[in-house]
């Protein structure tokens, strides 16, 4: 597209701008169950509300707007409530999962070489599982990840002790998911933590997606194992408010144990024409709407309202185990959270997703296993008998593809 000479109404660019939406995934419908959270039409109006309000601040200004500097503060003094921040723990909201990630490695290696250990290069030792995030903020910074292999026992579980033995003089970090994208699962995170006790290594714990999700499972009755600064060891956190926070999108916290730690994370520079500055995170300019929707949204839901959501998340991802097991799957380890894989002995992940994407439904796989993945949003509930059926169309297909006498062993099971 060339800009064009003569700028065009608003009303021609706005109805060309929402046609635009027409092949987009329909996650309004229900049809998306991964990159959209979807709480309902009520928080996506306080999400749009909230962030119009401050859309124009800039978080990078905390003199300028204290509105959003106190708001901020707000959202990670919210945070650090729910995730055992103990008196003294600090952090900062960030534009994602990745920003956080980025930036707690940063305060690790700063820290690192500020404490005499200086390594020629650096290494950070992570499970297979872990989110890429980790090896992009690594390649940034030229830091070796160690990815180690998970059990081969079929629970899909981190190897501690591999993780341990991983570790040498290099390393500044070690790192435990709750729970990880491809499968769900939450990392034994009190175990790596007695790890990185002996080693005395900074443990991360990407709560990326279980951030704002573990702790309102747990008050449902979940039994969420340890997972936060519950865990001694822990000293930084990363938790998206725009995954199950139901944030706008473009929010996330980074949480350390204190402020001491905290502070090896804001880049400050004042070697150049322009004014001293300080930056807390990868972004220089931070739109405040970002911030102003987090905490509305926070406030709004309150902690009724996340236990009522993420009940209902679990309850769908409950339907569809005990759904998928009936069609021949079997569930990737023991998910408790809203994230799941499953995966078929007789047929191929891929040629299931290329069925079930057509039918109108954009879900994810995972690789290792081979498998279907699911990331489930309150929405989900209304609309996953319809997911189900297709699905089970979808097997039925690729079995007659491959083996017409696959599809009487499925027809038998589901008589
Ligand atoms: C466990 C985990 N960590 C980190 C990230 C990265 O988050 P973002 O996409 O917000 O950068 C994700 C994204 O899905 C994730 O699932």
């Amino acid at each position: 597209m060339r800009m064009p000479t003569k700028g065009r109404s608003w009303d021609e660019v706005r109805s060309e701008l929402l046609g635009r939406g027409g092949n987009d995934a329909k996650w309004r419908e229900g049809k998306t169950a991964v990159y959209v959270f979807n709480a309902g039409d009520d928080v996506a109006t306080v999400q749009k509300e909230a962030y119009a309000a401050y859309m124009s601040e800039n978080g990078l200004g905390p003199a300028a707007f204290p509105s959003l500097a106190q708001m901020e503060k707000d959202v990670i003094s919210m945070a650090l409530g729910l995730l055992h921040g103990p008196e003294g723990a600090s952090g900062a909201m960030t534009s994602g999962g990745t920003d956080s990630i980025t930036m707690a490695i940063k305060t690790a290696r700063d820290h690192a070489r500020a404490t005499g250990r200086t390594p020629e290069k650096a290494n950070i030792v992570v499970p297979q599982s872990a989110h890429l995030a980790f090896d992009k903020a690594c390649h940034l910074m030229d830091i070796e990840v160690r990815r180690i292999a998970l059990k081969t026992d079929g629970s899909f579980e981190v190897d501690v002790e591999a993780m341990e033995a991983a570790c040498d003089a290099g390393t500044i970090m070690l790192i435990g998911s709750a729970p990880n994208f491809p499968h769900g699962i939450i990392d034994p995170i009190a175990e790596l933590g007695a790890a990185a006790e002996r080693l005395g290594i900074w443990l991360h714990v990407d709560a990326c997606v279980g951030g704002y999700f573990a702790p309102f499972a747990r008050m449902n009755g979940v039994p969420v194992p340890p997972f936060d600064f519950e865990v001694e060891a822990v000293k930084s956190m990363s938790a998206d408010l725009h995954k199950y926070g139901y944030a706008a999108k473009g929010a996330s916290t980074v949480l350390f144990r204190t402020e001491e730690l905290y502070a090896y994370m804001p880049f400050e520079y004042s070697c150049w024409s322009g004014a001293p500055m300080t930056t807390p995170t990868l972004a220089g300019t931070r739109p405040g709407g970002a911030i102003s929707a987090a905490w509305a949204v926070m406030n709004y839901l309150g902690v009724d309202g996340y236990r009522r959501l993420q009940g209902e998340v679990c309850a769908t991802r409950e339907r569809v185990e005990e759904a998928v097991k009936m069609m021949g799957f079997q569930i990737v380890g023991n998910p408790i959270l809203g994230l799941m894989a499953f995966h078929h002995p007789d047929h191929h992940a891929l040629a299931l997703y290329g069925e079930i994407y057509r039918r109108g439904w954009f879900t994810s796989v995972t690789i290792e296993p081979p498998s279907l993945h699911l990331m489930l949003s309150p929405k989900h509930s209304e609309f996953i008998d319809a997911y189900l059926d297709d699905l089970a169309d979808s097997v039925r297909a690729v079995a007659a593809g491959e083996d017409g006498k696959a599809v009487q062993k499925i027809e038998a099971r589901y008589s």
